[in-house]
């Protein structure tokens, strides 16, 4: 048994996941739009995690003998002026997500619930990385954007990411 309140925070957060991988793979639309196939690449691996976190959440709850109910998932409707514009959303976005896996959790604390916040530990701990790794393409953004050379050699390295 999850607490109900527990349970369907966690339902929401399914569809969270999926509009985020939506809203990536958006991201990559816009870069492959630019002739930016690195910068795609790394929003397309970005895309495929999201969809991870969406299906571990499934997961848990179906472990634990409920029914999953599936949400419409929003339009990504977000313009961009700039590259960077893209990657500070993909900041934003990541803070938000994390402030929704901390509401659950705090859900699941006051419930005493403890095998969910130990399933929730594996997110708390995803989020540190999730914001690093948004953070770090910020810092290599304003480092190496100023000219065409160094935007291309970034756009080289990013198309090496591959799903973990
Ligand atoms: Fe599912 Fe990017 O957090």
């Amino acid at each position: 048994m999850i607490d109900k309140k527990v349970a369907k925070l966690i339902n929401e957060q399914v569809n969270k996941e999926m509009y985020s991988a939506y809203l990536y793979l958006d991201f990559a639309n816009y870069f492959e739009d630019e002739g930016l196939d690195g910068f795609a690449n790394w929003y397309v691996v970005q895309a495929q995690e999201e969809m991870d976190h969406a299906m571990k959440m499934r997961q848990y709850l179906i472990d634990n003998g409920l029914h999953v109910e599936l949400d419409a998932i929003a339009k990504p409707d977000k313009k961009f002026k700039t590259h960077t514009e893209v990657l500070e959303a993909g900041l934003a976005h990541e803070q938000y997500v994390s402030s929704l896996i901390n509401k659950i959790y705090d859900v699941a604390f006051d419930v005493r619930e403890y095998k969910t916040m130990q399933f929730l530990d594996w997110f708390v701990k995803e989020q540190v990385e999730e914001e690093k790794n948004a953070e770090d393409l910020l810092k290599k953004m304003a480092i190496f954007s100023n000219d065409s050379k160094g935007l291309y050699s970034l756009n080289q390295e990013l198309k090496n990411r591959k799903l973990a």
